[in-house]
Protein backbone atom coordinates (compact mmCIF):
# COMPACT_ATOMS: atom_id res chain seq x y z
CA UNK A 1 0.00 0.00 0.00
CA UNK A 2 2.50 2.52 0.77
CA UNK A 3 4.61 1.70 -2.21
CA UNK A 4 1.45 2.08 -4.70
CA UNK A 5 1.06 5.65 -2.52
CA UNK A 6 4.89 6.74 -3.48
CA UNK A 7 4.59 5.58 -6.83
CA UNK A 8 1.09 7.26 -7.17
CA UNK A 9 3.71 10.61 -6.23
CA UNK A 10 6.02 9.85 -8.49
CA UNK A 11 3.91 9.44 -11.45
CA UNK A 12 2.01 13.06 -10.16
CA UNK A 13 5.14 14.86 -9.67
CA UNK A 14 6.32 13.49 -13.29
CA UNK A 15 3.10 14.87 -14.88
CA UNK A 16 3.48 18.21 -13.25
CA UNK A 17 6.87 18.66 -14.14
CA UNK A 18 5.83 17.60 -17.72
CA UNK A 19 3.10 20.28 -17.99
CA UNK A 20 5.69 22.78 -16.60
CA UNK A 21 8.02 21.55 -19.33
CA UNK A 22 5.65 21.67 -22.06
CA UNK A 23 3.95 25.08 -21.22
CA UNK A 24 8.49 26.47 -20.96
CA UNK A 25 8.70 24.81 -24.09
CA UNK A 26 5.99 26.81 -26.12
CA UNK A 27 7.16 29.73 -27.90
CA UNK A 28 4.81 33.00 -28.17
CA UNK A 29 3.10 32.93 -30.87
CA UNK A 30 2.15 36.18 -32.50
CA UNK A 31 -1.33 36.89 -34.11
CA UNK A 32 -1.83 40.00 -36.61
CA UNK A 33 -5.06 40.14 -35.61
CA UNK A 34 -4.32 40.63 -31.99
CA UNK A 35 -1.51 43.15 -33.14
CA UNK A 36 -4.25 45.45 -35.03
CA UNK A 37 -5.49 46.32 -31.75
CA UNK A 38 -1.80 47.18 -30.26
CA UNK A 39 -0.49 49.66 -32.93
CA UNK A 40 -2.78 52.48 -31.75
CA UNK A 41 0.15 53.88 -30.13
CA UNK A 42 3.19 53.41 -32.90
CA UNK A 43 1.23 55.02 -36.20
CA UNK A 44 1.70 58.73 -34.87
CA UNK A 45 5.39 57.80 -35.30
CA UNK A 46 5.90 54.89 -37.69
CA UNK A 47 3.30 55.49 -40.05
CA UNK A 48 4.86 58.44 -41.89
CA UNK A 49 7.35 58.84 -44.46
CA UNK A 50 10.77 60.00 -43.87
CA UNK A 51 9.29 61.57 -40.18
CA UNK A 52 11.99 62.30 -37.47
CA UNK A 53 11.60 62.76 -34.39
CA UNK A 54 12.53 63.92 -30.90
CA UNK A 55 13.93 67.38 -30.80
CA UNK A 56 16.20 68.49 -32.49
CA UNK A 57 14.40 65.27 -34.80
CA UNK A 58 17.59 63.91 -35.99
CA UNK A 59 16.14 60.24 -35.12
CA UNK A 60 14.48 58.81 -38.90
CA UNK A 61 11.66 57.03 -37.71
CA UNK A 62 11.85 53.20 -39.79
CA UNK A 63 9.03 52.08 -41.41
CA UNK A 64 8.08 48.86 -39.65
CA UNK A 65 5.88 47.61 -42.63
CA UNK A 66 6.84 44.44 -44.01
CA UNK A 67 9.67 44.07 -41.88
CA UNK A 68 10.19 40.38 -40.35
CA UNK A 69 8.23 39.56 -37.53
CA UNK A 70 11.08 37.59 -35.52
CA UNK A 71 13.02 40.94 -36.03
CA UNK A 72 10.41 43.25 -34.78
CA UNK A 73 9.46 41.72 -31.47
CA UNK A 74 13.03 41.23 -30.60
CA UNK A 75 14.19 45.12 -31.58
CA UNK A 76 10.94 45.69 -28.87
CA UNK A 77 12.62 43.46 -26.36
CA UNK A 78 16.19 45.29 -26.88
CA UNK A 79 14.54 48.24 -26.12
CA UNK A 80 13.03 47.15 -23.15
CA UNK A 81 15.95 45.52 -21.72
CA UNK A 82 18.15 48.72 -22.44
CA UNK A 83 20.05 47.36 -25.39
CA UNK A 84 18.76 50.05 -27.91
CA UNK A 85 18.82 53.22 -26.36
CA UNK A 86 16.38 55.37 -28.12
CA UNK A 87 14.52 56.31 -24.82
CA UNK A 88 11.15 57.30 -26.62
CA UNK A 89 11.12 53.66 -27.70
CA UNK A 90 12.34 52.27 -24.53
CA UNK A 91 9.69 53.56 -22.66
CA UNK A 92 7.50 51.81 -25.12
CA UNK A 93 8.53 49.10 -24.96
CA UNK A 94 8.58 48.65 -21.28
CA UNK A 95 4.38 48.73 -21.38
CA UNK A 96 4.83 45.64 -24.40
CA UNK A 97 4.52 42.06 -22.68
CA UNK A 98 6.33 38.99 -24.85
CA UNK A 99 3.04 38.71 -26.32
CA UNK A 100 2.43 42.19 -27.35
CA UNK A 101 5.61 42.20 -28.87
CA UNK A 102 5.13 39.00 -30.72
CA UNK A 103 1.49 40.04 -31.78
CA UNK A 104 2.99 43.28 -33.36
CA UNK A 105 5.63 41.52 -34.97
CA UNK A 106 2.63 39.40 -37.08
CA UNK A 107 1.02 42.57 -37.42
CA UNK A 108 4.05 44.83 -39.23
CA UNK A 109 5.06 41.71 -40.60
CA UNK A 110 1.97 41.54 -42.86
CA UNK A 111 1.96 44.42 -44.27
CA UNK A 112 4.03 46.05 -46.86
CA UNK A 113 6.85 48.54 -46.73
CA UNK A 114 4.66 51.27 -48.64
CA UNK A 115 1.28 50.61 -47.07
CA UNK A 116 0.22 53.55 -44.53
CA UNK A 117 0.17 50.68 -41.82
CA UNK A 118 -3.76 51.01 -41.66
CA UNK A 119 -5.21 48.87 -39.18
CA UNK A 120 -6.23 45.34 -41.00
CA UNK A 121 -10.04 44.67 -42.15
C1 LIG B 1 7.54 59.24 -30.67
C2 LIG B 1 7.69 58.47 -31.90
C3 LIG B 1 7.58 56.95 -31.84
C4 LIG B 1 6.53 56.20 -31.38
C5 LIG B 1 5.21 56.67 -30.78
C6 LIG B 1 6.90 54.81 -31.60
N1 LIG B 1 8.16 54.73 -32.16
FE1 LIG B 1 9.18 53.03 -32.67
N2 LIG B 1 10.79 54.14 -33.21
C7 LIG B 1 10.85 55.53 -33.20
C8 LIG B 1 12.20 55.96 -33.59
C9 LIG B 1 12.68 57.41 -33.68
C10 LIG B 1 12.93 54.77 -33.85
C11 LIG B 1 14.41 54.64 -34.24
C12 LIG B 1 15.16 54.62 -32.95
C13 LIG B 1 16.54 54.06 -33.03
O1 LIG B 1 17.32 54.52 -33.86
O2 LIG B 1 16.81 53.12 -32.24
C14 LIG B 1 12.00 53.65 -33.61
C15 LIG B 1 12.36 52.33 -33.78
C16 LIG B 1 11.48 51.26 -33.67
C17 LIG B 1 11.79 49.88 -33.99
C18 LIG B 1 13.12 49.36 -34.52
C19 LIG B 1 12.98 49.30 -36.04
C20 LIG B 1 14.24 48.93 -36.77
O3 LIG B 1 14.20 48.98 -38.01
O4 LIG B 1 15.24 48.58 -36.14
C21 LIG B 1 10.67 49.15 -33.74
C22 LIG B 1 10.49 47.65 -33.93
C23 LIG B 1 9.65 50.07 -33.27
N3 LIG B 1 10.18 51.35 -33.24
C24 LIG B 1 8.36 49.70 -32.92
C25 LIG B 1 7.42 50.57 -32.39
C26 LIG B 1 6.13 50.14 -31.91
C27 LIG B 1 5.62 48.70 -31.97
C28 LIG B 1 5.50 51.26 -31.42
C29 LIG B 1 4.14 51.33 -30.76
C30 LIG B 1 3.87 50.39 -29.68
C31 LIG B 1 6.39 52.39 -31.62
N4 LIG B 1 7.55 51.93 -32.20
C32 LIG B 1 6.11 53.71 -31.29
C33 LIG B 1 9.82 56.40 -32.86
C34 LIG B 1 8.61 56.02 -32.32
Amino acid sequence: MKKLSTLTRLLVCAGLAFVGFTAQAQDVKGSAAAGNGKVWLCVGCHSIPDYRADYPLVYRVPMLGGQNAAYIASSLAEYKKGNRKHPTMRSIAASLSDQDMADIGEYYAAQTASSPNNPLK
